[in-house]
């Protein structure tokens, strides 16, 4: 498939959040506050300042809030007019308008190929990025920028990677491979939360992909794992195994992972550091503390 500009992305947002409870018992983990907004807020701003014009979320039971959060707000609205508090209208409006937002339920949280395969209706023959929920990033060119501009070199998926202490690695899905150039690699092998002595590298796999219809294809037919489950990292890892071509790109930047609770607070002093409004006044606090 030669250069077709990515419009669409997917993001699945269907799982427990196991890792973030008892916070996600009852709202889901990607609604969860990190500074000032919801975690899926910045992933979606990621997505719209890549290019992308479409979003496609995957949700299941008790993830209302999501659809909620970016529709439009009528009374909400309504009141903060009347109130003349034109900043927070601003800012209210221009989420609901930050692309075109569809839904699609997954009935079962069955693995998240799974949850992006019941979305293969939606979309034609055209690549597709991916974003999972707990994968936020400090970076001066957006992540999902860096894959769309991957994808375009190599017309092939794309998976984004980040390195990682060696202690940890058993926590991800680790690559092997060959840098072909600076942070692009030709991957070989793909395992899935390896011993630590026997991972191939310290790159993982951050939870953000190009895919393409291909991917799309063998997600849709595949059965599920021992595990009950179809993992996208199953997926390509089939590709692999068939001897399809399939890429890895180190994001530049800093991975701030906020799937469980300490990387989540981590994440959250860092993009509070960053912050205009609130940055000063958290640095001051943190020195305060003297640990
Ligand atoms: P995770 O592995 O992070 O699962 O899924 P999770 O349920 O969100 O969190 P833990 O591990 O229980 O704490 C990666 C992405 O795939 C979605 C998740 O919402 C997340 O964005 N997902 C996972 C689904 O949409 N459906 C599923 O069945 C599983």
């Amino acid at each position: 498939m030669q250069n077709v500009k990515i419009k669409k992305a997917i993001l699945p947002v269907a799982g427990f959040g196991t890792r973030m409870l008892p916070a996600t018992k009852a709202q889901p983990k990607e609604m969860l506050v990190v500074v000032d907004k919801p975690a899926i807020q910045y992933l979606v701003e990621e997505a719209v300042a890549s290019g992308i014009e479409e979003v496609i979320f995957v949700t299941g039971r008790g993830k209302r809030s999501i659809e909620d959060h970016f529709d439009h707000s009528f009374e909400l609205e309504h009141n903060l007019v009347e109130k003349e508090k034109h900043d927070f209208l601003r800012e209210v409006r221009k989420i609901s308008s930050l692309a075109k937002f569809s839904y699609v339920r997954q009935k079962e949280p069955l693995g998240d190929g799974h949850a992006i395969s019941c979305a293969s209706h939606l979309i034609g023959n055209e690549p597709i990025l991916i974003m999972f929920g707990d994968c936020l990033y400090d970076s001066t060119v957006p992540p999902a920028k860096q894959l769309i501009d991957t994808y375009n070199k190599y017309n092939q998926p794309v998976i984004g990677l980040s390195r990682v202490e060696m202690n940890i690695v058993n926590k991800f899905g680790v690559i092997d491979g060959l840098e072909i150039i600076k942070g692009n690699y030709e991957i070989s092998k793909l395992v899935e939360k390896p011993k630590i002595e026997d991972a191939p590298s310290n790159l993982v796999a951050v939870g953000k992909y190009i895919i393409t219809p291909r991917v799309l294809q063998i997600l849709d037919n595949m059965p599920s794992a021992s595990s009950g489950e179809i993992r996208l990292t199953d997926a390509f890892s089939q590709m692999l195994e068939n001897g399809e071509l399939l890429y890895g790109k180190e994001l530049d930047g800093e991975w701030l992972d906020i799937g469980d609770k300490l990387s989540f607070i981590k994440a959250t002093i860092k993009l509070g550091l960053n912050n205009k409004d609130i940055g000063l006044g958290l640095k001051e606090f943190m020195k305060s503390l003297n640990i």
